[in-house]
């Protein structure tokens, strides 16, 4: 049975990760979780695996390097898949510090301890180990409004906010031990993700919740700004290929070249809404156009995200399968299933930030 140690697995991708690495290798596989749960990693996502056999959870942070040692010695890892990061933008431009020490130390900490588990004393490494280690487009920088620019895995670095500085930091180091050690991994830069259990702090569960509630719908700067959006699965799903597929020390972008304005994602948001709640529910009253509120820009903003697949889709076959209009319908149809987990987790800290960040 091969073992995997996912690190960030109460996350939104994580979990989503997760579900979706039972759902295709059942009992063929044993997935150690690792998180640290920080007001973005809940275990109410793991509910339906929490009980397996072949699932186990363990509460650490990726910088505590006895714990994570302790794991590498109490269990053959034969997989790492690395997404354990603070994630927010908005987050780091507040407070850049903690971003620096789990994206960076933290994936240090986890690189130094598989080396230490595989690597044997000819510098070669024990058969069939593997690193993933998931990073994201923004590590490219900011494209032009030209729709034929695009990043390829051959851009140049050029990150500007403190979370995209941290991942492209992080990514160096991953390069760095493929280069120095022939350390067995691979990076993966994906672009803007949704689905179920993601986080509303993020733009598209954010709309969704704040429109069915009636509040303020909030847009940075002129609503312009353009992002690249996959359905979750399809990333776990390119995640698990590349690690299958794809040659050792290379990198590989995930995107399914679906980039739309975040304007124009409201106004899907609030058209599908609209088709979905039933007549007499009075949440319809409440979903309107006029919640739309121009705010401050965000600091720093980049204007463009856009991948270019071409080296995943070539190499390995990874095709998207989820299409924006029928992955939208899938989000909101499961934020309108799961309105209790929405209560819990903008209960308590997370309303705190929410006034703080949009003064409310
Ligand atoms: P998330 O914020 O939803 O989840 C992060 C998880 O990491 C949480 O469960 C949290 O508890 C855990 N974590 C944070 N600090 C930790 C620490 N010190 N030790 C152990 N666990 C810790 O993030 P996400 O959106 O699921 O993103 C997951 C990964 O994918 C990140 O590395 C992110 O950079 C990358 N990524 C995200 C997107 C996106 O659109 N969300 C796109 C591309 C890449
Ligand atoms: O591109 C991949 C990245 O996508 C990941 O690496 C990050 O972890 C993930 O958070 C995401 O970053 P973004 O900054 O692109 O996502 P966010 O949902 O925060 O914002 C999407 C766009 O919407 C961005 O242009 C900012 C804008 N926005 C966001 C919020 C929260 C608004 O206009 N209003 C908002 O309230």
């Amino acid at each position: 049975m091969r073992t995997y140690l996912v690190t960030g697995g109460a996350g939104f991708i994580g979990s989503n990760y997760i579900h979706y690495m039972f759902r295709k290798y059942k009992d063929t596989i044993h997935i150690i979780n690792v998180d640290k749960l920080t007001y973005a990693g809940n275990l109410e996502n793991l509910k339906e695996v929490e009980e397996l056999d072949n699932y186990t959870f363990v509460k650490a942070d990726i910088c505590d390097k006895e714990a994570i040692r302790k794991i590498f010695a109490e269990h053959d890892i034969d997989r790492v898949v690395h997404f354990a990061a603070e994630s927010h933008v908005d987050r780091s431009i507040k407070d850049p510090e903690v971003f620096i020490r789990t994206n960076v130390l933290g994936t240090a900490v986890m690189l130094n301890c598989a080396r230490e588990a595989w690597e044997l004393p000819d510098g070669s490494y024990r058969e069939g180990k593997k690193f993933l280690h998931v990073s994201t487009d923004e590590v490219y920088g900011s494209l032009p409004d030209d729709p034929h620019a695009f990043f390829y895995e051959t851009s140049p670095y050029d990150p500007h906010s403190p979370y995209s500085a941290s991942k492209a930091s992080s990514d160096f180091l991953v390069k760095a031990y493929i280069d120095t050690y022939k350390f067995p991994a691979n990076i993966t830069n994906c672009s803007n993700n949704y689905g179920p259990y993601q986080f509303p702090e993020k733009l598209i569960p954010l709309i969704i919740n704040n429109a069915l509630q009636g509040k303020k719908l909030p847009v940075y700067g002129d609503g312009k700004n353009v992002r690249d959006w996959l359905y979750v699965d399809d990333h776990a799903k390119g995640i698990d290929m590349v690690q299958e597929q794809g040659r050792l020390g290379e990198t590989y972008n995930i995107g399914g070249h679906n980039e739309k304005q975040n304007i124009e994602i409201i106004h899907i948001i609030l058209e599908t809404l609209l088709e979905m709640l039933p007549q007499g529910d009075p949440r319809r009253e409440l979903v309107s156009e006029n919640l739309i509120t121009y705010v401050e820009d965000r600091k720093g903003h980049d204007r463009r995200y856009a991948i270019a697949p071409d080296k995943i889709r070539a190499e390995i076959g990874w095709e998207p399968e989820t299409m924006f209009k029928e992955g939208i319908r899938k989000t909101i149809a499961w934020f309108f299933e799961h309105e209790e987990w929405m209560k819990n987790v903008t209960s308590g800290a997370y309303q705190k930030y929410y006034q703080e960040m949009y003064q409310e």
